[in-house]
């Protein structure tokens, strides 16, 4: 990135946190989220994760992407408690992070890095429930979306159980109306869900995930028909020779930004370029066809939905008041207590 970029980056992002009133209160679905929670305890706090992502970000800016989904799985297996961070748990079980759908979540190196420098700042106070939660929104803000507020006061869990990651976490050739389900269970509805998988249209996935689409698709067609002929051949490409190695590869989900979050995403599905099936059948399910029509053609509409629903995502089963603990590493559970 240019020098001037990274200045005026800087500055719109410490602008808009400016502007943002920082102590509004904010009613979600009764639970006691709140918008300033650490006003007063550690008035710092949202400023300290902002400066640490966005140091992050100008190093390596997929740390967006890895961010957002760090949180998406964190937040649909039992709530966003921060369980997908816990290395270990009284229980001594398998915890989520061991699950196979959770087998390349990244970011987590960077939230242990927020959390030193809040419990140097102030001790035992903020939770890595609100850090990622604070983290993934500067994120979002970072990859071109409007800065907006979130509401913190979550609390981290003591318990995290790879066995819960299933059933919740959809994959990428599960059928649509079982996806639906999933969602449904979280409190979203179907347009809250097409609204929420524009977060494809920034970050990768590995081949493994989709080449199968591309060779012995079916006992009639080799090739995925839904895909476009072209990018079908481009992807192929990208993933040979099929073995282990290649399932590896990463390709981005969006060629033209694949580092900004956009509309893009769904104009692409509309002409067959994507990579997860998962995706690409929201074009002909008569539930979500005409939704991913309306977030193709209109870009604000997107914006302003994606933001309200990443708000409620943070919002799923969370932990509040005396539930759960604040953990001194986001890694461990607190020990003697
Ligand atoms: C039907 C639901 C979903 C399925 C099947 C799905 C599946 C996937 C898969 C297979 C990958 C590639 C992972 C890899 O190669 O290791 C991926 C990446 C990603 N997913 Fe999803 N996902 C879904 C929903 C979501 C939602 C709701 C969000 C966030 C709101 C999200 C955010 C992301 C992001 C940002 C990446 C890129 C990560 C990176 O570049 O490191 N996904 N997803």
């Amino acid at each position: 990135m240019m020098k001037m970029d990274r200045v005026v980056l800087a500055l719109i992002f410490t602008f808009s946190m400016i502007l943002n009133p920082s102590c509004a209160k904010m009613h979600n679905n009764g639970n006691k989220l709140q918008i300033g929670f650490y006003h007063k305890e550690c008035p710092k706090a949202e400023r300290i994760v902002a400066d640490v992502v966005f140091k992050a970000y100008l190093k390596d800016q997929r740390i967006a992407p890895q961010l957002l989904r760090l949180f998406f799985h964190d937040c649909f297996v039992k709530g966003c408690d921060a369980s997908i961070l816990l290395d270990s748990t009284p229980s001594g079980q398998p915890v989520e992070k061991t699950s196979p759908a959770n087998d390349r979540v990244k970011g987590l190196n960077l939230i242990d890095k927020i959390k030193a420098r809040l419990e140097e700042e102030c001790p035992e106070t903020v939770s890595c429930a609100d850090i990622l939660t604070f983290a993934t929104r500067d994120a979002i803000a970072l990859s071109g979306l409007p800065y907006h507020m979130v509401p913190s006061g979550r609390r981290d869990s003591r318990t995290s159980r790879a066995a819960d990651v299933t059933g919740n976490l959809p994959g990428s050739s599960t059928p649509i109306e079982d996806i639906k389900e999933i969602f449904k269970r979280k409190g979203f509805n179907v347009e809250d869900m097409v609204v929420l998988l524009g977060a494809h249209s920034f970050g990768s996935a590995r081949c493994k995930w989709f080449e199968y689409r591309l060779n012995n698709f079916s006992s009639i067609e080799s090739v995925d028909p839904s895909l476009n002929p072209l990018y079908a051949a481009h992807l192929s490409a990208m993933c040979q020779p099929f073995g282990e190695e290649s399932a590896e590869t990463s390709v981005d989900f969006e060629p033209t930004t694949p580092l900004k979050l956009d509309n893009l995403f769904y104009l692409n599905l509309l002409t067959g370029r994507t990579l997860l099936q998962s995706d690409q059948v929201m074009t002909s399910d008569p539930e979500t066809s005409s939704i991913v029509r309306q977030m193709a053609f209109n870009p604000i509409q997107w914006r302003r939905k994606f933001l309200k629903v990443m708000v409620q995502m943070g919002t799923v089963n969370v932990l509040t008041g005396k539930q759960g603990e604040i953990r001194k590493t986001c890694r461990a559970y607190n020990k003697g207590v």
